[in-house]
């Protein structure tokens, strides 16, 4: 079959114009459509398990600004919570955990009920390969098997990460168990949102920066590379897409070493070094600050322009270099739309 969805072209390689775009965190509280449904759910994870509202959302800021893809709206720590560990996001507060920090602790995980209490985000990605219009693709994701440790272990969001690089360093067992559970239940998570209707994957590795490069290479690189591995030999033809957030010069390696078909670029990679070095390799993708976004106007503009200059020229695919968050006034999304789609290379 061919390709014809410009965001499935651009990631096999494809110089598209203009580039197919979509902003990491799409739907969400930025907008007030997001907000209603959200009240309607009560919990945010009650929003991520029912299907009917969690594809409302997906849907949501495709209608207002077109984007070329949709991804499915669910949260990378819905995998603790189908490994049996206690997850709740509390309002105000983000996400809290109960922490994994022993061998004990991580005898209660058990990866035999994953699928049943993943069964509704299924769902939702099969109503959405239904629901969405026929030149939007649909992306599936998970967090990266180090990223969610973290929450895993410290029991929510850290600074530091010192209970995890304690564990990392201290029971060098126990972690590598937490690591292959993860990488085993991530693999089988990815290939059954591919087997429900996913075009593409996202693999989020948002504290990826955090690691010295000889862990940077065996818990970011490795189980980022077994990953894709699985992907492309148990569904070939899905294109996987890495975002080793803060992984500075190492971003060379990770895309070398992983095999992924795109990379997500966070704010701080140079254009240009990107375009030299990533570009030949494989499809890149960002990087606009999404603080950008929330001041609007001309440094906006200016934003958006130097990168569709610098990366415009080979296969790209238009995002920002983080989510775009809260505050960010939904009619400078639409005028960054407008701006990358009037884009003529
Ligand atoms: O991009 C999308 O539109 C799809 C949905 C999506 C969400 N989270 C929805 C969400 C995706 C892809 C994620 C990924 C995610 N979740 C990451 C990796 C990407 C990144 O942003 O770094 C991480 C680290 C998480 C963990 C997480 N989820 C945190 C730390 C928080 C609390 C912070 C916050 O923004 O509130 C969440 C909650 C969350 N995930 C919200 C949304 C829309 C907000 C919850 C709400 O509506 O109250």
């Amino acid at each position: 079959m061919t390709v014809t969805k410009p965001f499935l072209r651009a990631l096999a390689g494809e110089t598209v114009t203009p580039p197919p775009f979509w902003l990491m965190r799409q739907a969400g509280r930025y907008l007030p459509e997001y907000r209603a449904t959200r009240a309607q759910a009560g919990s945010f994870l009650d929003l991520c398990y029912n299907p009917e509202l969690a594809v409302e959302v997906t849907l949501q800021p495709l209608r207002r600004y077109g984007f070329d893809a949709a991804i499915l709206f669910s949260d990378i720590l819905v995998v603790p919570d189908g490994l049996g560990q206690q997850v709740a996001f509390k309002e105000g507060e983000g996400p809290v955990l109960a922490p994994i920090r022993s061998a004990r602790d991580l005898d209660g995980l058990d990866i035999s009920g994953l699928h049943d209490r993943m069964a509704p985000v299924y769902a939702t990605v099969n109503g959405l390969s239904k629901a969405i219009p026929a030149t939007t693709a649909l992306i599936g994701f998970s967090g990266a098997p180090w990223t969610v440790a973290t929450y895993m272990v410290e029991g929510g969001g850290s600074k530091d990460f010192a209970n995890t690089k304690r564990l990392m360093w201290s029971e060098p067992e126990t972690f590598a168990r937490l690591m292959d559970l993860l990488v085993e239940a991530t693999g089988q998570y990815l290939i059954r949102q591919i087997d429900n209707g996913a075009e593409a994957i996202q693999i989020f590795d948002t504290w990826a920066g955090a690691l010295p490069e000889t862990e940077f290479r065996k818990w970011v690189i490795e189980p980022a590379r077994k990953l894709v591995e699985r992907i492309h030999a148990e569904r070939p033809g899905i294109p996987v897409i890495g975002f080793p957030r803060g992984a500075g010069i190492l971003y060379e390696a990770y895309v070398t070493e992983t095999k992924v078909n795109g990379v997500s670029l966070d704010t701080s990679v140079p254009l240009d070094w990107a375009a030299k070095v990533l570009q030949p390799k494989c499809t890149v993708q960002g990087n606009l600050d999404p603080i950008l976004v929330v001041a609007g106007g001309e440094a906006l503009d200016a934003g958006i322009d130097r990168i569709l200059k610098a990366l415009g020229k080979g296969p790209f695919i238009f995002n920002l270099g983080h989510g775009i968050i809260p505050p960010t006034p939904p009619e400078n999304v639409a005028r960054l739309a407008e701006r990358v789609k009037a884009f003529k290379g």
